[in-house]
């Protein structure tokens, strides 16, 4: 039936995917900093022949594949940024940049696209519909998805399905994950601000502690999680940092405290946002101080469109992979922002190896995969897409 032998084609630019792959490591570009990489990207997509569009979002690069006929418009998504971690790897390969590393993958999720974007150009006669490849800056700073939007990519024409991958470490190589609905959390961040009334240390009367206030404020915001939310959504709440004081006999006027908190349904994060605010400022209150609270949403959920995720596993399983988990994770990524008004499928690609220990966490200043990740990625995506797109 299908007309595209996804897997050899994909493993036919094997060295092809390694060798970018391994350039874009070598090359880490910050957040809205990846003009080389960008550049890298236009060029290759304009020598497949598609229209391409650059500074989109101030660094990103949106491409139009047009099939022989009319039909629906998938996006397809990697992003291109990385992190400021000093690279521990001896890899030679590894970072040449001090400071900057391709830690979380985006390096493998740019060849992948690329690899993609060849792979169907090759076939564009089968194919009744469009693919708008969109390679995004500043994922890590979630604002890259965020600047594409302002500047139309979801517009003209509209995406009907926005599909990617995210290589995943906790996973061994080839294994899948592309669970029905949210599968990485909305991440929110928060500022409380405690001011009491300071004073001597050894006299706490006359003063109202903004300590024991914070101290206070850091237990109460844990029943958020284990009294407030229905025990079977997911809520995280960590308080990071706490900061107040200069000396160890001065009660201080105030403390300040920084946190984090995820969730995956809006309404959940709607009922943690109330919660927080009363907390903080009936605890503080209730200990004279006073308190407030300042929350800012990075992120959307991101949550597969039951109908595209059941679509791609069937897609992946025709490809002869089948090893399925339930992956979720209350880690964020702002291609939730692509997916939040139009149905996505969001999945993992297992792509660890521990026998070659190229098994350490994403962030993690030793994190490298195996790229046999690449040319299967390039297989998945593709059939993925191609599931849409392709007449038979
Ligand atoms: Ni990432």
């Amino acid at each position: 039936m299908t007309t595209i032998n996804f897997q050899v084609e994909a493993q036919a630019m094997r060295e092809e995917l390694i060798a970018r792959r391994r350039d874009f490591h070598r090359h880490p570009e910050l957040a809205f900093e990846e003009v080389r990489t960008a550049g890298i990207v236009a060029q290759a997509l304009a020598e497949l022949g598609l229209e391409v569009q650059s500074g989109v979002g101030k660094t990103g690069v949106v491409a139009m594949l047009d099939g022989a006929q009319d039909g629906p418009t998938v996006l397809v998504r990697a992003d291109m940024d990385a992190l400021p971690i000093q690279e521990a790897n001896q890899a030679d390969y590894a970072s040449a940049y001090a400071g900057k590393m391709h830690a979380c993958g985006h390096d493998g999720h740019t060849a992948i696209a690329l690899g993609v974007a060849k792979l169907l150009s090759a076939h564009r006669n089968k194919l009744a519909g469009r693919v708008k490849f969109v390679f995004q800056p500043a994922e890590e700073v979630a604002g890259g998805a965020k600047a594409m939007i302002a500047d139309g990519v979801l517009t003209n024409p509209r995406p009907d399905v926005t599909l990617g991958l995210h290589l995943w470490n906790s996973m061994p190589l080839g294994t899948l994950g592309v669970a029905d609905g949210p599968v990485m959390a909305a991440a929110s961040d928060f500022v409380i601000t405690i001011r009491g009334r300071g004073g001597h240390g050894a006299v706490p009367q006359l003063a109202y502690d903004p300590i024991v206030a914070g101290a206070q404020v850091v237990s109460a915001l844990q029943t958020i999680a284990s009294r407030s939310a229905d025990p079977l959504d997911h809520v995280v709440v960590s308080v990071c940092q706490f900061h107040s004081g200069s000396a160890s006999n001065v009660i201080p006027e105030t403390a300040t405290l920084t946190g984090t908190f995820r969730t995956f349904r809006r309404p959940v994060r709607d009922l943690v946002e109330a919660r927080m605010n009363e907390i903080v400022v009936g605890v503080a209150r209730s200990l004279g101080c006073q308190a407030d609270i300042r929350i800012t949403h990075h992120t959307e959920p991101v949550s597969n469109d039951p109908q595209a995720a059941a679509r791609a596993r069937a897609a992946f399983q025709r490809l002869g992979h089948d090893h399925f988990v339930y992956e979720r994770t209350m880690g964020s990524e702002d291609v939730g922002f692509l997916m939040t008004d139009i149905p996505g499928m969001y999945f993992f690609l297992g792509s660890a190896n521990s026998e070659r220990d190229l098994d350490h966490p994403h962030h993690h200043p030793r994190f490298d995969f195996d790229e046999e990740a690449l040319p299967l990625g390039v297989a998945l995506l593709s059939a993925a897409v191609a599931d849409y797109l392709l007449v038979e």
